[in-house]
């Protein structure tokens, strides 16, 4: 819950409808979404309401739509169908749900085309309530990357209030930060005793769950580190090896936490992924030492590039000078991601509107190798939550590809990179909101120096 006083969900819900009614002079509508069917109607996939919809509604309704018209807000949502407590219990009416949220007034879902006129909207996922949307605005609804019109002026607006995080948003992502941080202590602890990936991976699912969140994306836990959303877990625990996890709980309400920690199976790390290590951390403490307001993000991006390349040549894996290697990406052999991303309802925040939320307006993408993924490039304000998540991984799709090998054939000792054959992958990754005065680590209860990392692995 944003808070389980209802007084303060339904003020901060209607603070946030107050600010969009100053940004947008038309009505908008937005659908929380439709459950999907795995095989049959009644057995469905875990279902997960639109963030748009969750954050001027804040409760995870199904099958409902929001109304906001001049900071007034109408509920339209059927009543449980006939026989529907069978199988799902009392459930609270329309009209409960609406005080609850702060609706004025509440209608069938009959009702929605008559009030839908000159709405805007923002496309839901769920191809059924995608359709719906259509149907009921009788126009085509316009995608993330439309060129113009009224949707995308809604997402615009949107993603300026959704880039802050008000005190509402801040105390459920913390929330989202603990439970997160617990998993992972777990997690470590589970590991000495753990057979397989999947072992620890309950560990710390088990976590989340017992706290009553979810998994804000699907949980990497993995020895292979190098394969970047790994989504298997059946590989054997071998000592010598790294368990790359990141793993982030979601609340009820939806809002996201974003965690990884790479720690070592025998709780030792050998020289090699000591060396290693050391080099991700630096990089990623850096970069959070250098967060404050005013801050252009792409550069916290290209100093961990410069630290990581730095780090490397300190090693004898690459050879050169920092900044001739970065401007050709040699960094990115090892360090082919961005360095984070803004993080709130969603994992990669507002990611469902491709870059409008991540870049600020007239920047676009780079087709760079080293710049390529960098899913966020905007001036950093207080109250955006970042996450910052530097790593080395050996990805043998790019350092065995002929075409990178012969670029890159003088700027790696390739002989030496051999040495270091027990490290797959690394990363460590935090979240970090941006202050008036600098940035705060929602995530620091969790250790990242080495020394540290085995301590909670050895128990
Ligand atoms: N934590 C998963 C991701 O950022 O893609």
């Amino acid at each position: 819950m944003i808070n389980n006083q209802d007084g303060f969900l339904a003020t901060t819900l209607q603070q946030r409808r107050q600010k969009l009614a100053q940004l947008v002079d038309f009505p908008v509508m937005l659908w929380s979404g439709h459950p999907s069917p795995r095989n049959f109607r009644a057995n469905s996939f875990p279902f997960r309401a639109s963030s748009h919809f969750l954050y001027f509604a804040g409760l995870p309704l199904t099958k409902a739509v929001i109304g906001l018209n001049d900071g007034k807000l109408d509920l339209f949502m059927d009543k449980p169908a006939p026989g529907s407590a069978l199988w799902h219990g009392e459930v609270p009416s329309p009209e409960e749900i609406a005080e609850r949220i702060g609706a004025d007034r509440v209608f069938s879902l009959s009702e929605l085309r008559s009030h839908s006129q000159g709405a805007a909207t923002i496309a839901v996922q769920n191809p059924t309530t995608y359709s719906q949307q259509g149907e009921v605005l009788g126009r085509a609804v316009g995608p993330a990357d439309a060129p113009e019109g009224l949707d995308l002026d809604l997402a615009k607006a949107i993603i300026s209030l959704r880039l802050y995080h008000d005190e509402g948003a801040l105390s459920e992502l913390r929330q989202a930060a603990e439970v997160s941080i617990a998993a992972h202590k777990a997690g470590m602890a589970a590991t000495p005793k753990a057979k397989r990936e999947a072992d620890v991976r309950g560990a710390m699912e088990g976590v989340i769950i017992a706290n009553n969140m979810t998994r804000a994306y699907t949980s990497i836990v993995t020895v292979h580190g190098e394969v970047l959303h790994n989504g298997e877990y059946h590989h054997s625990l071998q000592p010598g090896e790294l368990l790359l996890a990141d793993v982030g709980a979601e609340t009820p309400m939806g809002w996201a936490a974003d965690i990884t920690r790479t720690w070592p199976v025998s709780g030792k790390f050998s020289p090699t992924q000591r060396d290693i290590y050391n080099v991700v951390k630096e990089a990623h403490d850096f970069c959070i030492k250098n967060l404050y307001p005013g801050v252009e993000y792409r550069e916290i991006h290209m100093t961990a590039a410069g630290v990581m390349a730095e780090g490397l040549i300190d090693l004898g894996i690459l050879r050169g000078d920092i900044s001739d290697l970065v401007e050709m990406d040699a960094h990115a052999l090892f360090f082919p991601h961005g360095v984070g991303h803004v993080l709130g309802l969603d994992v990669h925040d507002m990611e469902d509107l491709g870059d409008l939320a991540g870049y600020a307006p007239g920047r676009e993408r780079s087709d760079r190798f080293g710049l390529g993924f960098l899913r966020l490039d905007r001036l950093l304000e207080p109250g955006m939550l970042v996450t910052i998540e530097p790593g080395f991984y050996q990805v043998p799709g790019i350092l065995n590809d002929p075409e990178r090998r012969s670029t890159y054939k003088d700027m790696v000792d390739w002989d030496r990179l051999a040495q270091f054959d027990d490290v797959r992958g690394i990363r460590i990754e935090d979240d970090v909101l941006i202050t008036e005065t600098g940035a705060e680590v929602l995530t620091a209860g969790l250790p990242t120096d080495l020394e540290a990392v085995e301590d909670l692995v050895r128990g």
